[in-house]
């Protein structure tokens, strides 16, 4: 029993953490921040509140809302010696590559707040990193396309200000249309946080050795990479984008078989969970999003939108999928709301890695200010040889 919550013996026994941040329920497809539901949270709060709800345990008030933001807004800069940082990749280098790569150099830039035991260097660390995230993921986008950096406006929401950095240029001033706007906070709530997921448990345990908070991030962000986890939103475009080559629609029966195919390692990317047996609250959620923002941007009939929605309807029925309670996780339709505001495909996972890095510092620095906590040393079972006698090279 742990408040409201009782959990049987054996599940206690696979737990890895206790944790007071956000509860997951895998049969009611039930999510919630501190207490929150996600579906009240998407609709009443920004994602700076829900920032300051996961790192500080409550919604601001207004006061307090105010001081949150305006310190997050003091820090959307980066130190300029990071362009030149920037410089030592390839263009065409993948952006995770390149952010797993400036969150970790963080660590050389920001070393007056690198000792993880210290609240006060915790604090502002939480502070930059939340801050500087998308000032690093907009740098990493234009780079890609040889644009010039645009720096941050603080006169602008921080999810506005992720768009102009991103989609504005010296040239042409870039005004955030307030839907997309809405639908950018809105991804970002949505992936803010999710218990101890593999990216999570990462940061935990990275940052159980007492290394500094930029390192344990950067250590999230390379797991989160993975196409079975945070790369599932790109790998999931670029599958839409393979049944549309085939023939769209009328070739997802030919599809699906390939992933009910015993011998094939064909997944139906953006569906499947390993907590959720039920639908992603946060798919549901992003399914509407999608509606909104195709909606506002006349693309009813988009048909990316239209064949995932087909797809899933197929998949739903499907006893494959019904049988293995596959349902779309929230990979399955960012991806198409990412794409809408003009995200590029390549920079999906990177924009998850920048909502998740608010729930990997709360998940961090829970665990550091708890004084029981230990470094983590997870163990084995042991299957190779018993014990044996080298020979000398000649005899071997
Ligand atoms: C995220 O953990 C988190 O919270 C992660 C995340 C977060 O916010 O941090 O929610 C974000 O990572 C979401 C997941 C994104 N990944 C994908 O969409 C990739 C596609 N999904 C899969 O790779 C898969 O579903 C996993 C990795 C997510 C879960 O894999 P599991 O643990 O094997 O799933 P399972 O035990 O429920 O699988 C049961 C069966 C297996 O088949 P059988 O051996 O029983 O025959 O279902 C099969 C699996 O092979 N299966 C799939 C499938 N997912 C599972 N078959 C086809 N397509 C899929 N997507």
């Amino acid at each position: 029993q742990t408040g409201k919550f009782t959990y049987d013996p054996g599940f206690l026994s696979t737990a890895s953490c206790q944790s007071s941040i956000t509860y997951i329920d895998g049969d009611k497809g039930e999510l919630l921040y501190r207490g929150y539901p996600i579906e009240q949270l998407a609709v009443n709060c920004d994602f700076l509140e829900t920032c300051h709800l996961l790192l500080n345990g409550d919604l601001p008030n207004a006061a307090e809302k105010k001081d949150f933001v305006s310190r997050v807004t003091k820090h959307t800069m980066v130190n300029e010696q990071m362009q030149f940082f920037m410089r030592g990749f390839r263009r065409d280098a993948h952006p995770m590559a390149v952010l797993t790569g400036l969150v970790g150099g963080m660590s050389a830039f920001y070393h007056d707040t690198t000792d993880v035991t210290n609240p006060q260097h915790r604090e502002i660390a939480a502070i930059r990193l939340i801050a500087k995230m998308p000032t690093l993921v907009a740098m990493a986008y234009k780079y890609s396309v040889g644009q010039p950096y645009i720096y941050p406006k603080n006169d602008l929401s921080y999810s506005a200000n992720f768009m102009r950095m991103m989609f504005g240029t010296p040239c042409e001033e870039y005004q955030p249309d307030d839907v997309l706007v809405r639908a950018m906070d809105r991804i970002f709530i949505l992936h803010a946080d999710h218990e101890q997921n593999a990216s999570t448990s990462t940061v935990r345990l990275c940052g159980s050795s007492g290394t500094n908070p930029y390192a344990a991030i950067a250590a999230g962000v390379a797991c989160l990479w993975g196409p079975a986890h945070g790369g599932a939103n790109e790998a999931c475009l670029n599958m839409l984008a393979d049944i549309q080559q085939m023939g769209g629609v009328a070739k997802i029966g030919e599809f699906i078989t390939k992933v009910k195919d015993k011998n094939s390692s064909v997944k139906l990317m953006g569906f499947g969970h390993r907590v959720y047996k039920n639908y992603d609250p946060r798919a549901k959620l992003m399914r509407e999003t999608c509606h909104e923002v195709l909606g506002a941007l006349g693309l009813e009939n988009d048909p990316m939108f239209k064949l995932a929605m087909a797809l899933e309807k197929i998949a739903l029925e499907d006893e494959y999928f019904v049988a293995r309670k596959l349902y779309p996780n929230v990979d399955f339709y960012s991806g198409i709301v990412q794409r809408a505001i003009g995200i590029p495909v390549s920079l999906f996972t990177a924009v998850f890695a920048l909502a998740r890095t608010v729930g990997w510092i709360a998940q961090l620095n829970e665990m550091i200010s708890d004084p029981e906590y230990k470094i983590g040393r997870p163990r084995q079972l042991f299957t190779g040889s018993a014990t044996r006698q080298v020979k000398p090279l000649a005899e071997r």
